[in-house]
């Protein structure tokens, strides 16, 4: 947030003026490739915003969630004791929307009202509309701006997470266990490690080969939690960490190690076989 926009928010809430409307600022619409189920469970999940948005929000817990939406505390980026905030969002199925207000905090007062229009199946258009009580009307322009440049940022980040999702959700639906080769060999022991990371698919299905210590691990490359990705995700301490929502696991155990419920699925067994790595599904080995 520009110092110039702090100031003016510390002018707007300081201001003794009341009015009896929530004066609007600015408008966002955009047309995104993917269904309401998943607008809807974007919308309502409050957990994302600190990890998936990390350069916009930080520190945000959320202290109450359900499933018509959720409360939560935290700091706008860069993080300081002027930029902490409480929002709340609250899901209006009936009529297609969701209003999140700035309840306490930096921009208290503030309500953005997101109107959700399907066009098809796969395809929605979002009509997000800001409104910030006590704002003089010389400020709504430079103030609506910086607003509409944050929303195409979280849209943009949004977008990509929910056509993620949707991929791996159709991959899930699709995957056909007992029709695909249940054995895969990756490459020669020789020449693999120049190659790691590498991602591959045994039965449908998407894992990762890592070294951990003198091991070869397969672990699968997506998140058991809502299917976040971890192809791309560093191996620290032998633990790989979804970007979505900050799960943790121990690739060799599948095990999640940051406290929540959950455990990578199952993956192949590697083994030697003839100078070549070999990955099979456990139940075949
Ligand atoms: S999808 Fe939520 S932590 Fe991975
Ligand atoms: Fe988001």
């Amino acid at each position: 947030m520009s110092l110039t926009l702090y100031l003016a928010d510390w002018f707007r809430r300081l201001s003794p003026f009341t009015g009896t409307t929530l004066p609007h600022v600015a408008t966002y619409t955009r047309e995104l490739p993917v269904s309401m189920a998943r607008m809807y469970e974007n919308a309502i999940d409050g957990d994302h915003l600190p990890w998936l948005h990390r350069e916009t929000f930080t520190d945000m817990t959320i202290s109450e969630s359900d499933n018509t939406g959720w409360r939560g505390q935290g700091y706008l980026q860069p993080r300081s004791f002027t930029t902490w905030m409480e929002l709340e969002l609250r899901l209006d199925r009936e009529n297609h929307r969701w209003i999140t207000t700035t309840t306490r905090g930096l921009g208290k007062g503030s309500q953005v009202i997101t109107h959700a229009i399907p066009l098809a199946e796969n395809r929605i258009k979002v009509v997000v509309d800001f409104y910030v009580p006590k704002l003089p009307k010389a400020l709504h322009k430079m103030y609506g701006k910086q607003l509409v440049d944050t929303y195409t940022r979280l849209y943009d980040q949004d977008l990509e997470m929910m056509r993620t999702r949707q991929r791996a959700l159709d991959i899930a639906a699709s995957a056909q266990p007992d029709s695909n080769p249940a054995r895969i060999v990756l490459g020669n022991r020789t020449g693999l490690d120049s190659q790691l990371p590498l991602q591959f698919e045994l039965a449908g299905r998407p894992y990762r080969l890592v070294r951990i210590g003198d091991k070869l691990v397969a672990h699968a490359s997506t998140c058991p939690h809502r299917l976040g990705p971890l192809q791309d995700a560093k191996v620290v301490d032998g633990q790989v960490e979804c970007p979505w929502h900050g799960y943790r696991f121990n690739v060799i155990s599948g095990e999640c190690t940051s406290g929540q419920h959950g455990q990578l699925p199952l993956a192949p067994v590697i083994s030697i076989d003839n100078d070549e790595v070999v990955a099979s599904s456990e139940e075949n080995v």
